[in-house]
């Protein structure tokens, strides 16, 4: 046999094994809600949110039952979806950074935007970064593989807010922002362009970036890699004109609505393109809902506590992909993460995968043949992870081991005092075992008399210390602190500060 056939029929089985997308590579978007609960869209039972457009993916895309992040916090969790790496590797922890951070998530990591770039991708991104903004905009998604941003670099309650208006016509923000730092400032690329940001304009200026990028990439024929971690469900609360007021379900729920708009706008202007079968759009969240918040919060479903917590609560996710034409419609019960969308993103652009220690796996197993995870195990790290205590949980199969417990004050309020500020961190030996199928609230943990439950401990302990044995801490980034002169403002040299950032 020649080279040629010999090559012929590799390509020809591959075709058959893998996915055969065709040769325009898929154009990918990866849309990010904020603190958004298991139990808050419709698709996963909540009775009352109005989300037409996260309906559709739902119903006519691949939705997700046990998918995970991997931190109850925001910085972390963003710097993993975007590395494809815990974030214990990358140094985002702990906790999350702040407006006058130092640190960022250090330019050798490589984000999914970098891994698509040198295939001709045009990369944008609008809304959240919080991975860092540093001395003259050193840790912006511009110096990431993003061609363009618009967005505020962090959380929208990192500045003032008791002035601002959530709501039209003028309902102030409610309850209590960060004081003493600058307001929140709106970015276009690296440049400040409005200060303090107008929550009023902010979905329909994502909305218009986001769809004028994908119709000049449409244009330009180049395939486009669109990143949206919007600010929505995160505290506190805000809509516009057409969404406030709306959904039914008060303030969180006008927030989810507004979300989903612009979601309807992405899909209505990839249709118009003609490139709706030629893109993939995943959908997640970055953790749990903020129980604290009460209503104004998510909502976690049947799992136990929320947002800052290892349990299922603050770490399990809604997550659905929708590619028509491609990924059939259902549910898959299959074990997956954010850690996995990078390897996923890479496989489908064709694009070799970074040469670092990566903690995800390719899903496309799972997306077009419905078929079985490669992930066999998830790790749970703290809002504060350490080489001391390590992951505090583990999940191997449908089995989840905790070795240590602890509240938040961010899952405060709730009924059950497990979720709350006031349970100190407890230590488990022997951890407790819950069977997550059975038993998905984490109500009833088994005997670790039975031998079968002891076979099963040893097995998940193995795991554990295989990891962490493969674990290297980076630099925590967050413990080189801030500087309040490293606070984005649009009138650098006015006085006196942080106030007169204004613009
Ligand atoms: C990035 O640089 C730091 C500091 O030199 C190093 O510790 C880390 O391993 C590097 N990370 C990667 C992904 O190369
Ligand atoms: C930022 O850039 C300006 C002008 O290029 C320079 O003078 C300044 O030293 C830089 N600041 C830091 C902290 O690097
Ligand atoms: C809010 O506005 C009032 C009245 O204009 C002003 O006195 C106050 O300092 C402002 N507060 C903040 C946090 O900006
Ligand atoms: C089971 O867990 C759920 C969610 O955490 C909680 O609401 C419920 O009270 C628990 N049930 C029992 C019997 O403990
Ligand atoms: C996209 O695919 C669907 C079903 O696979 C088909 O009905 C539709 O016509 C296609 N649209 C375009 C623009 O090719």
């Amino acid at each position: 046999m020649g080279r040629p056939m010999v090559l012929g029929l590799l390509a020809a089985c591959l075709c058959l094994t893998v996915q055969c997308v065709g040769s325009a590579r898929p154009n990918l978007i990866l849309l990010f809600a904020d603190d958004l609960g298991f139990g808050d869209l419709g698709s996963y039972g909540h009775p009352s949110s109005l989300t037409p457009n996260l309906d559709k993916l739902a119903a006519q895309g691949l939705r997700f039952t046990d998918f995970y992040v991997t931190s109850p916090v925001c910085s972390p969790s963003r710097a993993s979806i975007l590395t494809g790496r815990y974030q214990t590797r990358s140094g985002i922890y702990p906790g999350v950074l702040y407006p006058g951070s130092k640190g960022g998530l250090p330019l050798n990591e490589t984000t999914i935007a970098e891994v698509l770039k040198p295939l001709g991708y045009n990369t944008a991104m609008i809304g959240k970064w919080h991975l860092g903004v540093g001395p003259n905009g050193t840790y912006l998604p511009t110096r990431q593989g993003f061609d363009s941003y618009l967005g505020i670099p962090y959380s929208h309650d990192m500045g003032p807010c008791s002035n601002l208006t959530c709501f039209p016509p003028d309902v102030k923000c409610f309850g209590f922002c960060d004081r003493g730092v600058v307001t929140v400032p709106v970015m276009h690329d690296e440049v400040i362009v409005q200060q303090p940001a107008d929550f009023l304009q902010l979905e329909t200026a994502y909305s218009k970036f986001a769809t004028n990028f994908i119709r000049r990439s449409a244009n330009k024929k180049q395939p486009f890699f669109l990143y949206y971690p919007s600010h929505h469900t995160h505290y506190p609360q805000y809509a516009g004109e057409k969404a406030a007021g709306k959904s039914g379900r008060g303030p969180f729920g006008d927030a989810l609505l507004e979300l989903d708009s612009t979601v309807g706008h992405i899909i209505h202007t990839l249709t118009e393109a003609g490139i709706i079968n030629n893109t993939l759009i995943f959908f997640t969240a970055d953790n749990g809902c903020e129980l604290m918040r009460e209503s104004r919060g998510g909502n976690a479903g049947l799992m136990k506590c929320g947002k800052g917590t290892t349990y299922e609560g603050g770490m399990r996710e809604p997550a659905m992909a929708y590619w028509p034409g491609h990924i059939k419609p259902g549910v898959t019960h299959e074990l997956a993460s954010s850690l996995d969308i990078l390897p996923t993103f890479a496989a489908l652009a064709g694009a070799p995968l970074p040469k670092v220690a990566l903690d995800g796996f390719d899903m496309r197993r799972i997306l077009f043949h419905k078929g079985p995870s490669q992930r066999k195990a998830m790790f749970y790290y703290p809002v504060d992870p350490s080489e001391k205590y390590g992951v505090f949980a583990v999940r191997m199969g449908k089995y989840k081991a905790h070795y240590y417990t602890r509240g938040a004050a961010h899952s405060d309020t709730t009924p059950d005092h497990d979720c709350h500020m006031t349970s100190i961190m407890k230590q488990h030996d022997p951890p407790l075992l819950f069977d997550l199928e059975a038993d998905p609230s984490e109500n009833y943990s088994l005997s670790p008399d039975d031998p079968e439950v002891a076979g099963l401990l040893q097995q998940i302990q193995q795991l554990r210390d295989d990891f962490q044995a493969s674990m290297v801490f980076g630099e925590s980034q967050v413990d080189r602190g801030t500087d309040p002169a490293l606070e984005p403002c649009c009138t650098p040299t006015c006085t006196p500060k942080p106030d007169c950032c204004r613009c």
